[in-house]
């Protein structure tokens, strides 16, 4: 099978795609495959029409790969391709409409709304603490935390050269921890803690050597762990995601937390170099990075 590997791309994530679209394509070319690398961008469709893939890896992150509208592109012009299709891609794309999804299959999640980056810097849109992100958005970026001290919105939302979207998911920030949890084959991976080496799992912390320390199997008592792999089995279906996703999540076992478990995101499109979640999710389970991506293709469709 000739495969193109989908990457870079026009997004904030343009970067993460590299490193992710690197790791799969170099992965492939060990399985054997014959494999294109193509750098997307608005020539895209020409690219396609010159390279005539049989399948498409996708290993884009964001805008333009993420939420649907390659996804849109690759159907019109008959090319299978990995992970989910065009309606889940942009549902979970969209933090806010994810959230009316998920929560209407029972999956619970936190408490917030969408706000302008002005009303946003005008004031506190919600009691500190809480989060503010783009409601697009990924690996973090963009991502403010609000914190308890802080008698005014950060800085940066009034700042000219601000990049990250005029609309804002405002969320009740939830302490504790932060656990993932992964989805392959419409069944659940095991679960992941999350530490951050400072603050909170941001960008740096997502793809910094040292940045995060991942805890295999998540120290959470076993009701919790299974919990949490039954919610992102049921955010998965919900949203009707297909190939692989990673439901992230935040678990208040502070004394006097709530004991919740709540989903933040579901990612249709998760972060794929040889260090990330899924790939350690699945190499726990015994299916190592080459079988991972080789499913992958074998699990492409329209
Ligand atoms: N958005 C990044 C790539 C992730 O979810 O892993
Ligand atoms: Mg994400």
């Amino acid at each position: 099978k000739h495969v193109a590997v989908l990457m870079g791309g026009l997004s904030s994530e343009r970067q993460v795609s590299l490193w992710s679209g690197t790791a799969c394509a170099n992965a492939l070319e060990a399985e054997g495959f014959r494999v294109t690398r193509i750098d997307v961008g608005r020539d895209l469709p020409e690219a396609l029409l010159r390279v005539k893939p049989d399948v498409c890896f996708n290993a884009l992150h964001g805008r333009f790969g993420e939420d649907g509208t390659v996804q849109g592109l690759l159907e019109v012009m008959g090319i299978p391709y990995t992970h989910s299709g065009v309606l889940a891609s942009s549902l979970a794309m969209h933090k806010e409409r994810a959230k009316i999804v998920m929560a209407a299959a029972g999956v619970p999640v936190p408490q917030g709304r969408v706000v302008t980056r002005a009303e946003a810097a005008a004031g506190h849109v919600l009691e500190p603490p809480y989060v503010l992100k783009p409601v697009d958005g990924g690996s973090s970026v963009g991502v403010l935390i609000v914190n308890e001290d802080q008698a005014h919105p950060p800085q940066e939302l009034t700042r000219d050269d601000w990049s990250h979207g005029e609309s804002l998911l405002a969320e009740k920030f939830i302490a504790g921890k932060e656990l993932t949890c992964a989805v392959l084959n419409g069944e659940p991976l095991d679960v992941i803690e999350i530490l951050p080496s400072v603050g909170f799992y941001d960008f740096e912390a997502k793809y910094a050597k040292g940045g995060s320390r991942h805890v295999l199997p998540a120290q959470i008592s076993p009701f919790v762990y299974q919990e949490a792999r039954r919610l992102a089995v049921a955010a998965h279906h919900a949203l009707g995601c297909r190939g692989v996703s990673r439901a992230d999540f935040r678990f208040d076992d502070r004394d006097g937390g709530s004991g919740e478990l709540v989903c933040l995101e579901v990612n249709t499109q998760p972060g794929m170099t040889e260090t990330s979640l899924v790939p350690e999710l699945a190499a726990y389970v015994g299916m190592g990075f080459g079988e991972l991506v080789r499913w992958l293709v074998e699990d492409a469709s329209l």
